[in-house]
């Protein structure tokens, strides 16, 4: 049995791009259904219930492009939305948290640094997942104040993004991390520049692997997988399309929709 459906996929903008790339190089053969919702960028700023109320959106709009299942590439909405989301719909949901527990078992300093948004380093499943594995180990939060909105605006490589970043990440060196988790689904697109303010030793983690690891095994489980070879790949965006076909190097359509 297949089902040819496509993924969808959503984030507050265009973050959760990071995870669809590692999503699209597992899973080829997969159709796909991206929704940046990049005019209510960024979630991480809102209320519980106003980051809920879009996800809920987002997935209906997404359930009527006919997709089998979603992921909510987007730590915010996971960690304030996703048992919300699991509880009205009848279809699997896939989503991102920060990988603390694989920082934490493999750190030797006992020092590990999060950066995150405020909505995700508030969040009651953040707290529980932190509580579980802080024993032993000290854990530097860090609100990435400022980021989004830069790399929205696609000002990656600005002077602005390495101050900022330097800002954030100095005062974890300081504390002696030695692994760096990112917290949201935009950071990845950071890793370059992150990687040439903190020293070599530290790991960055994210959690993009996990994320398509996880679809691929529900997708099997439910005998989901397509066996499609004219597979369609689709971008939405509610704002400007400019930064985001920047980001997909102009190799797929992006539409620009109101949702
Ligand atoms: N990309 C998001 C995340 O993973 C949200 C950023 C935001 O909109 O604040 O948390």
């Amino acid at each position: 049995m297949a089902n040819n459906n496509p993924i969808g996929v959503f984030d507050s903008g265009i973050g959760g791009i990071s995870i669809w790339k590692e999503i699209h190089q597992l899973l080829p053969n997969e159709s796909s259904i991206y929704l940046a919702d990049s005019i209510n960028a960024p979630y991480g700023q809102k209320s519980k219930q106003e980051i809920i109320d879009l996800c809920f959106k987002n997935t209906d709009l997404l359930l009527n492009k006919g997709c089998k299942l979603i992921v909510v590439a987007c730590n915010t909405a996971t960690t304030n939305a996703i048992k919300q989301l699991r509880a009205t719909y009848n279809i699997p949901f896939i989503g991102i948290e920060p990988a603390i527990k694989p920082a934490a078992l493999n750190s030797k300093t006992k020092s590990i640094g999060i950066l995150a948004t405020k909505g995700t380093l508030s969040s009651e499943l953040f707290n529980n997942t932190t509580e579980l594995y802080s024993e032993n180990i000290k854990i530097v939060e860090q609100v990435g104040v400022g980021l989004v909105e830069l790399i929205e605006a696609g000002y990656i490589d600005s002077e602005e993004m390495i101050n900022l970043l330097k800002k954030y990440l100095n005062p974890m060196v300081k504390e002696n991390i030695d692994h760096l988790v990112l917290g949201c689904s935009h950071y990845p697109f950071l890793i370059p520049i992150i990687k040439k303010i903190i020293p070599k030793n530290i790991s960055i983690i994210d959690s993009g692997k996990a994320v398509a690891k996880q679809v691929e095994i529900i997708l099997s489980e439910q005998n989901s997988l397509s066996n499609n070879h004219n597979i369609l790949n689709e971008f939405y965006t509610n704002s400007n399309t400019t930064v985001i076909k920047a980001i997909l190097n102009n190799k797929y359509p992006v539409s620009k929709q109101d949702f």
